[in-house]
């Protein structure tokens, strides 16, 4: 990882994964519903992973793209509709329930244990999940977590591919954690893309990581 990162900042406002420890304990069936019928949230979610693509720069059509942490699908579908094809991968079932996902025949699993060949997709996506395994970075199973999904993600992006993850860090401090256990277990190259970082409501985190070879 080569480019640096000095802007600080820290969320006061707790967020579900401050208090839950798994996705699995928060998304309950309200929830999920919740989650995955508000029009809002779709329009908000592709909106970023319209961002998303854009960092991605898949031009090939034809690539296999990963989603992880689908939920509902929003951003699966709009791949699909825009021709590529999506591997869609969520830890909680219920949400394949909702918004047509089921017609990528999404895959039931837990991110940091995929089970995908290495050097398969052309492109990784991850957007609004991340946070889930990274907020209490510092702690040895949340970093041994982190550190196998590093490894596992640059295993199976084939040499000349790309992962975005969007995701909430609470602060900078975990942006710090977060790059030094890619560095130390991972030959990928990128960084941080901070959109809007002095306002705290707009301000969008992105994770770009390229695998060389
Ligand atoms: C806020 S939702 C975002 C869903 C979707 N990406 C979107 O943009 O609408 C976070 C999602 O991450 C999933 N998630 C959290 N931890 C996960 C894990 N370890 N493996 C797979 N999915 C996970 C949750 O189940 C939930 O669907």
């Amino acid at each position: 990882m080569n480019k640096k990162e000095d802007f600080k900042f820290h969320v006061k406002r707790e967020r579900p994964e401050d208090i839950y420890q798994k996705a699995s304990d928060y998304f309950n069936e309200k929830k999920v519903k919740e989650y995955s019928t508000s029009k809002s949230m779709m329009r908000i979610q592709l909106k970023i992973t319209q961002r998303a693509l854009e960092i991605l720069k898949i031009r090939n059509t034809n690539a296999i793209i990963l989603d992880a942490g689908c939920g509902p699908g929003y951003s699966s579908f709009f791949l699909k509709e825009l021709g590529y094809r999506v591997v869609a991968i969520d830890l909680i079932s219920e949400f394949f329930n909702y918004f047509n996902i089921n017609i990528i025949n999404p895959v039931q699993c837990d991110m940091t244990h995929i089970p995908f060949r290495p050097n398969f997709f052309d492109g990784i996506i991850s957007i609004s999940a991340l946070q889930w395994l990274t907020n209490n970075l510092g702690k040895h199973e949340k970093d041994e977590s982190v550190k196998f999904l590093m490894k596992r993600f640059y295993e199976i992006l084939k040499p000349q591919s790309k992962l975005v993850f969007q995701f909430y860090p609470k602060n900078s401090q975990i942006l710090e954690k977060l790059k030094k256990i890619i560095i130390s277990n991972t030959n990928f190259d990128g960084g941080f893309i901070i959109d809007n970082p002095e306002s705290p409501k707009k301000r969008k985190i992105y994770l770009e990581l390229y695998k060389n070879s």
